[in-house]
């Protein structure tokens, strides 16, 4: 089975292609390069042993996006290209809209043309807008608050009426909620241009030694220490969350939204005690004004999809800060940096 997966070589793509090849899929991906670098692509044939084929394409662009569904035979697409900065999709919302939507309308046609009818979205925890009830079900009340998670939850609808256009669709709406992490070789890990705006890349490029000091945005939440919670999900756990999916899609037409978190907060000032616990390494902070538009509290509720997809997060927060750290030195500067000279290029960019 091949599997198209857009964004392949972003932070959740490229560690979802190692998944795919590990479990014997066929992938092809496609990615612009707008937000990663060849070289992760690279790094994930050198730790699967595999080949593959990449297209640097915009998904905007349809002339360019028919060569791959006329030139392979695809049988599922992952769907992770997308622009996903919150603070950005406020200053330039039409190129979010743009670029989110029409990539995903683009990318949409060309499968019915092709009779590909098998997709899993990207989508995200922010679609629960200012949440309410805690844990957030997939039935809780959606309401974006920004132009990015209002593109996740058009897309969501724009699937919904695809999928009532046509029953032969299979279509999986996985909400992540805050993935950190990196994969265990320490090879491939999240890559931000400039200063994140996440916490677990803020707090890795404080340690090592890049950013001097962590903001903490806001000590007064009413939580058992004052600073937001969230619920934060390795990487590699989330990328097996894909695997699930497909394998569901591959029995079950319809359109299914899924949680993939692991139903566990942490506030931030646990996330940074167990940073300096798993690694050693000090992390100095300030507490700062609350960030407009946080959430006190997000956590998911995780059983559907261990229910109908039999997925579990099993990775812990100390795994996910070791994996962090073991990334973040090796790669200080991430794809930047120079340890590529002797590595071998098995993907072949087309
Ligand atoms: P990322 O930016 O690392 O990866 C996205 C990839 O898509 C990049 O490689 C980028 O170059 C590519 N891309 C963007 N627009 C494209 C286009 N028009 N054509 C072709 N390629 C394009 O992001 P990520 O963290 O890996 O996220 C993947 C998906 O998951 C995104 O859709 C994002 O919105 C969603 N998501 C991410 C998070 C998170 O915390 N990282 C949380 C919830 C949802
Ligand atoms: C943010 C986005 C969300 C997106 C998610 C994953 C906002 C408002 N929300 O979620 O839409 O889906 O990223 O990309 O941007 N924090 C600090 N200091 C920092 C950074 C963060 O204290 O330097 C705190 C935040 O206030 C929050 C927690 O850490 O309490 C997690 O923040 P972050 O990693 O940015 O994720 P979210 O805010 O959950």
């Amino acid at each position: 089975m091949t599997i198209l997966v857009t964004g392949g070589a972003g932070y959740i793509g490229s560690h979802t292609c190692v998944e795919l090849l590990q479990s014997g899929y066929e992938i092809i991906v496609l990615d612009n390069f707008s937000n990663s670098k060849p070289k992760s692509l690279k790094r994930v044939s050198e730790i699967t042993g595999k080949s593959f084929k990449t297209y640097q394409i915009d998904l905007v662009n349809r002339n360019k996006l028919e060569d791959v569904f006329s030139q392979n035979k695809i049988t599922a697409v992952i769907h992770f290209a997308g622009l996903k900065a919150v603070g950005e999709s406020v200053q330039i919302p039409l190129e979010y809209y743009h670029n989110n939507l029409t990539g995903t309308i683009n990318l949409c046609e060309m499968m019915r043309k092709y009779e590909v009818k098998k997709l899993v979205f990207s989508s995200s925890a922010t679609v629960y807008g200012s949440t309410g009830d805690l844990p957030i079900a997939e039935n809780s009340r959606l309401g974006a608050t920004n132009p990015y998670g209002r593109t996740k939850l058009m897309i969501e609808e724009i699937l919904r009426d695809l999928y009532e256009s046509d029953h032969n669709w299979s279509i999986a709406l996985l909400r992540y909620f805050n993935p950190i992490g990196a994969h265990s070789s320490g090879l491939i890990g999240e890559d931000p241009k400039g200063i994140p705006n996440n916490l677990m890349p803020f707090i890795s490029q404080v340690a090592v030694g890049k950013l001097e000091c962590l903001n903490i945005y806001g000590n007064d939440y009413s939580t058992k220490d004052g600073t937001g919670i969230r619920d934060y999900i390795h990487v590699v756990d989330l990328a097996i969350g894909h695997i699930r999916a497909l394998e569901n899609l591959e029995n079950n037409n319809g359109i299914e939204a899924f949680n993939l978190g692991t139903g566990t907060g942490y506030s931030v000032l646990d996330l940074v005690n167990a940073f300096e616990k798993a690694t050693g390494e000090s992390i100095p902070y300030v507490m700062k004004e609350r960030r407009p538009g946080d959430a006190a509290v997000c956590f998911a509720d995780p059983t559907k999809a261990m229910e109908q997809l039999g997925f579990k997060a099993t990775r812990s927060i100390e795994m996910m800060c070791e994996d962090t750290w073991r990334w973040q030195k090796t790669n200080p500067n991430g794809y930047t940096g120079n340890l590529e000279l002797n590595r071998k290029d098995q993907a072949t960019v087309l």
